[in-house]
């Protein structure tokens, strides 16, 4: 399950103009399944009207010490008992000192002062600010002090130009995921494979398919949240690389296997959710290819099958390691062929989609498996988006594992 679904997140606005992009992160933790709460400063209140987050979180915004709640009032110790994680963004130098320092004089400072369960500060300022060596030092106090800090992005500031800009919505929903994931796979390397390959045919053409990368993208943050050292290889694709993630760029079939073969010894878990081209052409031109007015055949020759070379050579070393998972798309007979596959290649489980279904497979952000394993059993999961499938395909793998069922920061009070 997606960590952050059924979480109470309260979410913690002060006064910087970065406060309009907490709108859609509050969106966002809506959208992942989590209950909302939101706090605002004095000053925030000048950047955004309470009213817009209040329709959004369908509940009242929380500005006022002595009136923390809506009609009846609520205590800010009851807001923290209430809170699963905190969550101050954007987060103002000024918020940042009071934090480091301790000081309470508003209800804010008074939840973080109270508050037993993590936090999370997105930190959001002007550059001449961020770079003062104050906020520095209590920057690194507050880390000290377990808080996590979303590093802050460079570019265009309301005033100039640098670092201070607050992170994406993105971003701090990623690192609020991360907080709240179980850490069951400490230790565990973890490769993944993503995206398509491109095969060339000259110098400005290639074969290559739909595939977006966002399966094994997504696979790659879940098992980083856990704790995995992960590896992602990932064919060309237009996904920022995940942070904490090892990330090689590969371009053709053979340069993926080359790859994954490379890292073979020192994986624990394969998990091959790239769409590999089956065929690549049998001779690459080194100059375009001029257009003449006969039909033109292409030869093409069959690329190696990486998943099914990665299954013998295990085979071949008698080794249980590393747990293989493969990825199966089909338009037909899914379950059937992707046992199938899973039999001819080798694999533990193999994650079987039906891309003839709408919002399942390439471009969409959603997915609807069933996750087949060696043993012979069957996970029929409904439409969910990729982070989700990738968390119960994770589970899987862990039980395959033998990893103890880890239980995360429970953020369900
Ligand atoms: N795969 C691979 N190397 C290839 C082709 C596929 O490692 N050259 C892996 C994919 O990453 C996926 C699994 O094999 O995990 C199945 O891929 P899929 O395209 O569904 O199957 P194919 O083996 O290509 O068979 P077909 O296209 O006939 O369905």
């Amino acid at each position: 399950m997606d960590p952050v679904q059924n979480a109470n997140v309260l979410l913690c606005i002060t006064g910087g103009i970065a406060a309009f992009k907490s709108v859609s992160l509050l969106r966002l933790l809506v959208k992942a399944g989590a209950r909302v709460r939101v706090v605002m400063t004095e000053a925030a209140t000048h950047f955004v009207a309470p009213m817009t987050f209040e329709a959004l979180s369908g509940s009242p915004v929380c500005k006022d010490l002595f009136h923390s709640g809506g009609a009846g009032g609520e205590s800010h110790i009851a807001l923290t008992e209430w809170a699963g994680i905190i969550v101050v963004a954007p987060a103002t130098a000024d918020t940042l000192a009071k934090a480091a320092l301790g000081l309470a004089p508003d209800l804010l400072g008074c939840l973080l002062l109270a508050a037993r369960c993590p936090v999370v500060m997105a930190p959001a300022m002007h550059t001449a600010m961020y770079l003062h060596p104050a906020t520095g030092a209590n920057l690194e106090t507050l880390e000290s002090r377990g808080v996590h800090l979303v590093p802050v992005g460079e570019g265009d500031l309301a005033t100039g130009h640098g670092p201070g800009r607050m992170a994406e919505p993105e971003e701090i929903l990623e690192a609020v995921r991360g907080v709240l994931s179980p850490r069951d796979f400490e230790g565990v390397r973890l490769l993944v494979t993503a995206g398509p390959t491109r095969e060339p045919i000259d110098p400005v053409r290639h074969l290559t398919n739909r595939s977006s990368g966002k399966m094994g993208y997504a696979v790659a943050r879940a098992a980083r949240d856990r704790g995995a050292q992960v590896i992602l290889v990932s064919g060309p694709v237009s996904l920022p690389p995940p942070p904490g993630v090892v990330v090689e760029r590969v371009m053709t079939a053979r340069e993926m296997h080359d790859a994954v073969h490379a890292r073979y010894e020192e994986i624990d878990v394969a998990i091959m959710a790239a769409a590999v081209a089956d065929y690549a052409p049998r001779d690459v031109s080194s100059s375009k290819l001029k257009k003449s007015s006969t039909p033109l055949t292409l030869a093409l020759d069959p690329t190696p099958d990486i998943l099914a070379s990665l299954g013998r050579r295990r085979l071949d070393a008698g080794s249980e390691r590393p747990f293989l998972v493969g990825f199966a798309m089909e338009t037909e007979a899914l379950e059937a062929r992707a046992r199938d596959k899973l039999e001819r290649k080798g694999c533990d489980l193999i994650v079987a989609n039906d891309i003839s279904v709408p919002g399942v497979g390439f471009e969409s952000d959603t997915n609807r498996v069933a996750i087949l394993s060696a043993g012979g059993g069957i996970e029929r999961l409904p439409l969910m988006s990729k982070y989700e499938v990738a968390a119960r395909l994770l589970d899987l793998v862990a039980a395959g594992l033998g990893i103890e069922g880890g239980r995360g920061r429970d953020a369900r009070r």
